[in-house]
């Protein structure tokens, strides 16, 4: 089969790397890819927004497959437009998308389906959603609807905080995003993520992973993408998962399903764990960046024919093995990340440092000239260890990053420090 991925992050490295080690893989092409993409897949210069160019692509090669990474190019519409022309792809249809596009609609299908969440209103005008603050009262949760690149959350300490963030947002800050606000309850408990395939009709849940978001030592500072990531979590426990399956991910399935826009993808629940149960936070439609890559790291199954499953009740039947292994990921980022960032710095010893059984390299922001990478993003490798256990994971991990020759870069030494607590 002539597959195609779309994205260019430490993701999209991950999923192209396990999908060319499918059998079912012929010819694997990434649109646009990046410095390390371009070492197992054919990099093919087209922006992920840019759709028609996209599906011409798909035409010209005949490509069977596309795997869509992230999460604009779905709410913009390509699975759909993929689908029309009549190319399977992975990745849900704009109207699923919409669970990670508008937080309110999240929020409303929660309401209507039942499905654990914290209280909000949503609002489409500033005077409204101050006239909530004021009865709610602080602390409380402002967010913007739309995709506002996870800069769309203001936590308000005080009512002004909040008053001031409902102002920001009518007036322009996240653009289009900001245009309708939800406004919440500030749940309190542990945060996890949880991920599941879905078909239309049936979930399959995936190993536990999760993500630091802060880009500071014991999670302080600024939010980003993610600074690291591991899998087992071992605070998913198995009862847990099948209480967010049943609470949460399964009432969901049925939701979009009942709403005319059943969803086939991955889901990637971010929840908290309050005093009551599992409450979900959000959904995002894509999988998790850098939590994808702990994720391939330990998958022993083909990933092509799971990807592949996720329509028309392809689920039913497949059953995903893992490696017992545990993974961490540690991202290396250009210094200033994430605020501003010099780009093109040289990246210096990546296979000695890759070298081991135990460690993969995945890039995010690289570009390749030759043998040359340079760096040209915030979040630039994501290095990957494996281990018996998520010490031994980190030990490979931290091994490899050590090794790894740019002194432009930093990386948090913690990654995994609430695991190995316990
Ligand atoms: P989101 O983009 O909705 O995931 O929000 C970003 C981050 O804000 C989450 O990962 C949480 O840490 C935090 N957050 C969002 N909503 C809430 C809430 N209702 N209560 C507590 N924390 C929240
Ligand atoms: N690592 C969090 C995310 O991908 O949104």
């Amino acid at each position: 089969m002539n597959i195609l991925v779309v994205g260019s992050g430490g993701r999209e490295h991950a999923l192209a790397w396990a999908i060319s080690a499918s059998p079912l893989c012929d010819a694997l092409y990434c649109a646009p890819g990046n410095g390390g993409i371009a070492t197992v897949a054919e990099c093919v210069n087209i922006s992920g927004d840019d759709i028609d160019g996209l599906v011409a692509f798909c035409g010209e090669k005949a490509i069977d497959f596309v795997v869509i990474g992230p999460e604009q190019p779905l709410v913009d519409g390509l699975a759909d437009r993929l689908r029309a022309e009549g190319i399977d792809c992975f990745g849900p249809s704009a109207g699923a998308a919409q669970l990670e596009g508008s937080k309110g609609f999240t929020k409303d299908i929660c309401a209507k389906y039942n499905i654990p969440t914290a209280a909000y209103g949503r609002f489409a005008d500033a005077a409204s959603a101050k006239a909530y603050v004021e009865e709610q009262g602080a602390p409380i949760v402002v967010k913007a609807d739309g995709l506002a690149a996870g800069k769309g959350v203001i936590m308000a300490e005080s009512n002004e905080q909040a008053l001031t963030a409902i102002d920001e947002s009518f007036s322009g800050k996240f653009g289009d995003a900001g245009a309708e606000v939800v406004i919440e309850e500030w749940l309190r408990g542990e945060e996890i993520s949880f991920f599941a395939l879905c078909d239309g009709d049936n979930a399959l849940p995936l190993a536990s992973a999760q993500d630091h978001k802060r880009v500071g030592e014991g999670d302080t500072g600024l939010n980003t993408g993610g600074m690291g990531a591991y899998s087992p979590a071992p605070i998913m426990t198995d009862a847990l998962a099948e209480q967010v399956m049943d609470e949460i991910i399964k009432p969901t399935v049925a939701a979009m399903k009942a709403e005319g826009m059943p969803y086939q993808g991955v889901f990637f629940a971010g929840l908290m764990i309050t005093d009551t149960g599992p409450s979900l936070i959000e959904y995002n439609v894509r999988f998790g960046d850098p939590e994808c890559q702990v994720l391939m790291m330990r998958l022993k199954s083909d990933v092509l024919p799971a990807l592949m499953a996720c329509k028309d009740g392809g689920l039913a039947h497949l059953d995903l093995r893992w490696h017992d292994a545990a993974a961490m990921t540690v991202v290396m980022a250009a210094d200033g990340y994430p605020g501003s960032y010099e780009k093109g710095s040289v990246i210096g010893n990546l296979d000695g440092a890759g070298a081991s059984d135990d460690v993969k390299i995945f890039h995010a922001g690289t570009a390749r000239d030759g043998e040359t990478i340079t760096a040209i993003g915030g979040r630039v490798l994501n290095v990957t260890g494996m281990g018996p256990d998520v010490q031994a994971a980190r030990d490979a991990a931290y091994g490899a990053v050590e090794k790894v020759d740019w002194p432009q870069g930093f990386y948090r030494r913690d990654i995994g420090w609430r695991a190995l607590q316990k």
